[in-house]
């Protein structure tokens, strides 16, 4: 139990397992219409339980569509077994295909054997001393864009689908989909002979990206033990990363093999496709899943085999109680644009935009295409690109570190002035040395790469991981759904639109595209400073209490201490010898 300076820890625990109880109770309440409350016993000891817990045990996809079960890690029994094991392989095939499809676009734009067959006019500009065009513009073409964001667009559409079948169908079936998907769109785009069959690929891939990122997080928070859960939140981003890396390997060897390394590098994304594929085919549904459709037996003997032992009671309970949280919860998405749900959604929706703006797919998608732009030849080009990638897994690795010692507030601030100054910097050599024709000095472009490698690591430690973490952590249990499809589609609606873009803002703006990004970057740590509380070590239960107690948040979520004190008062009378109890044996 987390102390405060000053109270003796007995005291403390016994006020805080109140107060947190107080809070998960008032949802029931606030669900109901006469003040009493609708839910049973059963949801009200699960409430209680989670209240109970530590922030780091407690479910963080309890609710909502994504309801899991748990009470207090202590009267929970089972180990890590086999299942969980290849639970995380699986985590780490869905990240790798997302981040595999990120990272390998920008490599394949740049391989003359693929601009040849589909881009011809660009080939010839890169080629081309006579032509004019200048270094900035030499890959300004909305059709290479598209290739590299249709993807995204196809995501965004696919998450709300994949909201839906995981909900009706269940999460395996919903990762076949994913991984259909990326399986048939691979193959396409490897195949290709044509645009049509090239962009039907991406978008097909796509589809498996919106699929997979709705599904996948969904399916290992719920097969995961509890103590496991919060931080394979972090390490999917984690798998995102070497995906990203992989890729840029990739990228790297299949370019010296011309004409057809692109095809080798686009068909590299069978192996994780693959691997999520038989995934798919042989892991089993989530207890949670199966008990929210009604089939409450299977999930039970599911959740027996996954937890390696027959005595799963008290979680089985758990979970039924959560599902029937989640069923009372009638119309998610419009319950999240009430007024006292604002702060989350308005904060979640701005993290995506604030991450996107900063310039990050700028670098992940189109670095071997803008080292190119800065004179470096084809290899030296992915070479770099391979240096950021493992710079990005690195400074990723560091933020599982330490993400829950120093809190969410220092590292996006910290984060903020290191990227603003990298970013700063690299507009302003640009800006001074790079001319229309002629590449940089080699120092200068030395210099440059080292910057981006200080900007990436910036952003790995912060706004990468923490873009997603945030949201998974402050929408309260019946927005929980809503909100992460929310966040999922918002994402990936400005990484579409900064793939789509990017390539033409850096023609028509040159080197001032990267002030752009660092005049954002400065307007997103404003925003860090002034609107953002900090979340480090919060239950989900008192989130409500954080918006009430926030200079700005408060005129949406008024703080009042009358039904604090009333829900205390209650609360007390109704729990207190257990919570007697258990602040003794504290
Ligand atoms: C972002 C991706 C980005 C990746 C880079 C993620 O958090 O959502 O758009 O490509 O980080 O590591």
């Amino acid at each position: 139990m987390s102390s405060r300076q000053g109270e003796s820890r007995p005291l403390m625990a016994a006020a805080e397992i109140s107060r947190r109880s107080s809070v998960a109770l008032s949802f029931i309440r606030r669900e109901s219409k006469d003040g009493r409350s609708k839910g049973s016993d059963r949801i009200r000891g699960f409430l209680r339980r989670e209240a109970d817990k530590e922030p780091q045990e407690r479910d963080p996809m309890a609710g909502g569509m994504m309801v899991s079960g748990g009470g207090p890690p202590r009267k929970y029994e089972g180990r890590t077994t086999g299942y969980v094991i290849l639970t995380c392989i699986l985590a780490a095939s869905g990240g790798l295909m997302f981040g595999y499809d990120v990272g390998v676009s920008g490599g394949v734009t740049s391989m003359d054997g693929f601009l040849k067959k589909f881009f011809r006019e660009v080939y010839d500009r890169k080629h081309s001393a006579n032509l004019n065009e200048g270094n900035y513009c030499k890959y300004d073409n909305q059709k290479l864009q598209a290739f590299t964001s249709s993807l995204y667009i196809a995501g965004l559409v696919a998450t709300f689908f994949a909201s839906y079948t995981s909900r009706r169908f269940g999460r395996r079936p919903t990762m076949q989909i994913a991984s259909a998907c990326f399986v048939i769109g691979t193959v396409l785009c490897a195949a290709a002979q044509n645009m049509a069959m090239l962009i039907f690929g991406r978008v097909l891939l796509g589809c498996g990206v919106g699929f997979a990122n709705q599904a996948v997080p969904l399916y290992l928070s719920e097969m995961a033990p509890t103590h496991l859960r919060g931080g394979l939140n972090i390490l999917f981003q984690l798998a995102v990363t070497v995906g990203i890396f992989f890729a840029n390997l990739v990228n790297y060897g299949t370019e010296k093999i011309d004409p057809w390394g692109w095809r080798l590098a686009l068909g590299l994304a069978g192996i994780p496709a693959a691997l999520l594929a038989i995934g798919g085919v042989l892991l089993l549904e989530t207890p949670n899943s199966l008990i929210e459709r009604g089939q409450m037996e299977k999930g039970k003997r599911v959740l027996q085999k996954v937890r390696g032992t027959p005595n799963v009671q008290a979680e089985y309970e758990d979970m039924v109680a959560a599902s029937e949280v989640a069923k009372s919860v009638k119309h998610p998405f419009r319950n999240i644009v009430k007024r006292r749900n604002r702060p989350q959604l308005v904060i979640a929706m701005l993290l995506q935009l604030f991450q996107q703006m900063t310039g990050i797919n700028a670098i992940m998608f189109y670095a071997p295409v803008l080292f190119q732009t800065l004179g470096f030849k084809s290899s030296a080009s992915l070479y770099s690109a391979v240096m950021i990638g493992c710079v990005n897994v690195l400074s990723t690795i560091v933020a599982v570190a330490i993400v829950d010692k120093v809190g969410r507030r220092k590292l996006l601030l910290q984060a903020g002035v290191q990227m603003f100054i990298a970013m700063l910097a690299i507009g302003i050599i640009l800006g001074v040395q790079l001319k229309d024709t002629g590449g940089l000095p080699n120092g200068s472009a030395i210099v440059v790469v080292v910057l981006i490698c200080v900007f990436v690591s910036g952003f790995a430690w912060s706004w990468g991981p923490l873009g997603w973490l945030i949201p998974s952590e402050t929408f309260p249990l019946e927005t929980r759904s809503a909100g992460q499809s929310i966040t999922v589609s918002t994402n990936l609606l400005f990484t579409f639109i900064i793939a789509q873009a990017f390539l033409s803002m850096l023609c028509h703006m040159k080197y001032a595209i990267f002030l752009f990004f660092t005049a954002w970057i400065v307007i997103m740590t404003l925003f860090v400073i002034f609107f953002l509380p900090e979340t480090k070590g919060i239950p989900i239960e008192e989130m409500q209490g954080v918006w009430g107690g926030h200079w700005f948040w408060k005129r949406y979520v008024p703080y009042d201490p009358a039904l604090e004190q009333e829900m205390q008062a209650k609360n007390a009378a109704d729990v207190n010898p257990q919570q007697e109890k258990i602040a003794q044996a504290i």
